[in-house]
C-alpha cells in the first residue's frame, strides 16, 4: 500500500521551493519548475475564464467579462429565467471536455451552460499545483456565481469533473453563508484529496444538494462518500468495457451522466452498505429503483449502486429483482481487477 501523501507536507514543501526560486513581488503567482502555483491574488485573473453558451448560441461561446463588483452577462445571451449550469474541467485538461454535456443540455431544452477554463493552471505534469490551484479556481467560480445571482438567475448548478470536482467546494466556502443549490462531482480526484478536513474537499455541506458519481475510486477517484448521494457506478472502481484502464474509468463518470441529461431509459440504482459489501456481493438490487442524473430524485441519501452497460448506450432503464443478480454482481466484480494477480 502507498500512504496517502500528506497535502499539507507537500505543499509546504512546495511554497518553500517557490520561495527559493523567487517570488515575484505584489503579484501572487510563482512558478515551481515551470508550474504556476497561485497562493493568493484576485479574481478575475486571465488564466481562469469563463464561457457562455444558450439557445441563442449553442455552438460558438461569448466570452464573459467580470470584475469584482459587475459582469457583461446581460449584454450577451445570457438569459434570466433560464436555469444556469456551471462546469469545470479538471487536471491536465480544458473546457472542450464539456462539448458533449453541453450539447446534451441545449438538446434538452433551454439553459445558460457556463464554462470553467482554467487550463492555464493544471498543464501535466503538475499535479500538485493544480490541485493547489484549484483554491484560486473556486474563488474565481465563487465570483463567477455572485455575478450570475445579481441578474437575478437563481437556479444555478455546478458540476465538476475529476480535479475540477473540488472547484464548487472551494467556491461553497467563498460563498458562505449564501449556499449553493445542486453541486454535482463526477469521479472527485483522489490524489491530495485524502484529507479530514471537510473545508478542502468536496462534501455534503457545500450545497442544499450535492450528488456525487465514482467510476475509478481507489485510483483517479475517491472512495469516500462525498455527497447527499453517492452513486458508484457498477461498484464505482472500474467500468464495463474499459478493461482495467484508468482513464477510461475515471472518464466514464461523465459519459454517463452526460448520457442521463437525455436518456429515455434513464440509470437507476440501489442503496448498498458501501464497496466492500458490493465486491463481497452483498447488494443485491432491492428497494425502490433510484434515478441517478440530470434528474436524481433530491431526497435520496447515502450509497447508491448503479448498473450500466458496456458501451453507449450505457443506460439501462429501472433494474427489475432476479435472483441472479445478487451473486453475478459480486463475482463479475471479482474476477476483473483482481484477475492480474491470480496465477494462471
Ligand atoms: C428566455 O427564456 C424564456 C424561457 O425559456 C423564453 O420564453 C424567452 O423567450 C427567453 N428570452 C430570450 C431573450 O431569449
Amino acid at each position: 500500500m502507498v500512504p496517502p501523501l500528506d497535502a499539507v507536507a507537500v505543499l509546504k514543501l512546495l511554497l518553500f521551493l517557490a520561495a527559493v526560486v523567487g517570488y515575484n513581488g505584489e503579484g501572487t503567482t510563482v512558478k515551481v519548475a515551470s508550474c504556476p502555483l497561485i497562493t493568493g491574488g484576485k479574481c478575475p485573473d486571465p488564466r481562469v475564464t469563463f464561457y457562455l453558451y444558450t439557445p441563442l448560441n449553442p455552438t460558438l461561446p461569448e466570452k464573459i467579462e467580470y470584475t469584482e463588483k459587475s459582469s457583461n452577462l446581460l449584454q450577451l445571451n445570457f438569459n434570466t429565467s433560464l436555469p444556469t449550469k456551471i462546469f469545470t474541467h479538471g487536471y491536465n485538461s480544458g473546457k472542450f471536455i464539456f462539448d458533449h454535456l453541453r450539447r446534451e443540455y441545449l438538446e434538452r431544452g433551454d439553459y445558460n451552460i457556463i464554462l470553467q477554463d482554467w487550463a492555464d493552471l493544471v498543464p501535466s505534469p503538475c499535479y500538485f499545483t493544480a490541485a493547489h490551484n484549484t483554491r484560486f479556481a473556486g474563488r474565481c467560480l465563487a465570483e463567477m456565481v455572485r455575478r450570475v445571482w445579481a441578474t437575478g438567475a437563481t437556479d444555478v448548478h455546478l458540476v465538476g469533473f475529476s480535479l475540477g470536482a473540488h472547484v464548487p467546494a472551494f467556491a461553497a466556502n467563498d460563498l458562505r453563508p449564501l449556499r449553493l443549490p445542486r453541486i454535482t462531482g463526477l469521479d472527485p480526484a483522489m490524489p491530495l484529496f485524502v484529507t479530514s478536513n471537510l473545508d478542502e474537499k468536496l462534501d455534503a455541506s457545500d450545497a442544499l444538494f450535492v450528488d456525487v458519481v465514482h467510476t475509478n475510486a481507489l485510483a483517479q477517484g475517491k472512495v469516500e462518500q462525498c455527497g447527499h448521494i453517492d452513486f458508484y457506478m457498477n461498484g464505482g472502481i472500474t467500468q464495463p468495457g474499459c478493461y482495467g484502464e484508468s482513464g477510461c474509468n475515471h472518464h466514464r463518470s461523465l459519459a454517463y451522466f452526460a448520457e442521463s441529461v437525455r436518456s429515455e431509459a434513464g440509470f437507476w440504482g440501489w442503496p448498498c452498505g458501501g464497496v466492500m459489501h458490493y465486491i463481497l456481493g452483498l447488494c443485491p438490487p432491492r428497494g425502490t429503483p433510484w434515478k441517478m442524473g440530470e434528474d436524481v430524485d433530491q431526497r435520496g441519501q447515502g450509497f447508491y449502486v448503479v448498473r450500466t452497460n458496456s458501451a453507449a448506450p450505457f443506460a439501462r432503464g429501472p433494474w427489475q429483482v432476479a435472483p441472479t443478480e445478487f451473486t453475478r454482481t459480486g463475482l463479475r466484480f471479482l474476477r476483473s481487477p483482481w484477475a492480474p494477480f491470480r496465477r494462471r
